[in-house]
């Protein structure tokens, strides 16, 4: 979970039996040498380093332009200088200059998301006997996945919080509900599938296997976990009302992502025609997100969660994980 995460979670989720996993999306690779020297400290070990694969958008400054002056009004309130536009994006694809990083510690499971990288990327992963694990959000994805040789396919519901993962068509109205999906991809392919959206504890666990999963994957659950390095706001909001309503917006980012509704996707979208593409919304907002946090506000953050936030407690998350497969 890009964002909300380090090696500190993973290591927990991973010794108490699970697949932990680190988020790379977001980490500059000085960062991510850090990250994964953590994770490998004492020995190799089942975990999953996960990155996203998207095809870095074609700049276009006009609609940069517009987007910082959509929100001109908010700056001038915060008393901020709007941002210049065309800074670096914050989430960069998975390139040769990961694969260095990670090569070297072969991690046994390497993740993407938004599809797969170009063949000689994953040739190399492949090269050190990865597994390589992908999401869909259809039966298409999943069947294009399986045929670009995928060794398990997740499958990602719309209750999922965070990114969606599609990346063969941006129709959100194609996509559906994970117990709707599920066992239409296990129909579909012959590679193991992964569940992924609103199981939350031991019993959503239970009824995913009886779908056909060989596994599932859970995010928001642990967001209140103290190896978790979820901001105070987002804590904040995961444990009061606010937690009942998410939605998909891609404000924060210029990709549809669920998180619970604040006021920048109540003013803004939560859908805005005008967002620029992923990742390149996210340089507009930051300013504003930075300085609302300080005041204490989750105004301006994005604040992902699934819409079942029911299972999200402040214990261990070595505890949790060992609760969530109780029944199994
Ligand atoms: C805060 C947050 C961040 C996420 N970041 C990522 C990410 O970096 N990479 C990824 O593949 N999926 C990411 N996801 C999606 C999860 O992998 C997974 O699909 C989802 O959490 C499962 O549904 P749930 O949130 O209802 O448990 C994220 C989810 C959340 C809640």
């Amino acid at each position: 979970m890009a964002g909300v995460q380090l090696s500190g979670l993973a290591l927990a989720v991973t010794r108490a039996g699970g697949l932990g996993s680190l988020p790379a999306a977001m980490l500059a690779p000085q960062s991510l040498q850090a990250e994964v020297a953590k994770l490998f400290a004492d020995g190799r070990k089942p975990v999953n380093v996960n990155f996203f694969c998207h095809e870095p958008p074609a700049v276009d400054r006009e609609r940069e332009v517009r987007w910082v002056q959509s929100l001109q009004a908010y700056y001038d309130a915060f008393g901020l200088i709007a941002p210049a536009v065309g800074g670096p994006a914050a989430r960069q694809p998975f390139s040769d200059s990961h694969a260095d990083v990670i090569e070297p510690y072969a991690p046994p499971v390497v993740s993407f998301h938004f599809g797969l990288p170009r063949d000689a990327l994953m040739r190399r992963v492949r090269s050190w006997g990865a597994r390589i694990l992908s999401s869909a959000t259809t039966v298409a994805e999943a069947r294009w996945l399986e045929e670009h040789g995928v060794d398990a396919i997740i499958a990602q519901g719309l209750e999922a919080g965070g990114h969606r993962g599609h990346f063969l068509s941006d129709d959100l109205s194609l996509q559906s509900g994970t117990f709707a999906l599920l066992p239409q991809i296990v129909a579909a392919v012959k590679v193991p599938v992964i569940a992924a959206g609103g199981i939350a504890d031991a019993h959503g666990v239970w009824a995913a296997m009886a779908l056909g999963a060989s596994a599932v994957q859970v995010g928001t659950a642990y967001l209140l976990c103290p190896e978790a390095e979820t901001t105070a706001v987002h804590r904040a909001a995961l444990q009061g009302p606010a937690a009942s309503h998410t939605a998909l917006t891609n404000v924060f980012s210029g990709r549809p992502a669920r998180g619970i509704v604040n006021r920048a996707m109540r003013d803004l979208g939560p859908l805005s025609p005008h967002a620029p593409a992923f990742p390149l919304a996210a340089n507009a907002i930051a300013p504003l997100r930075k300085h609302a946090e300080a005041m204490g506000s989750g105004d301006f953050t994005p604040m992902w969660a699934g819409q079942n936030t029911s299972g999200c407690r402040e214990v261990p998350a070595g505890e949790l994980t060992r609760e969530l497969v109780r029944l199994i």
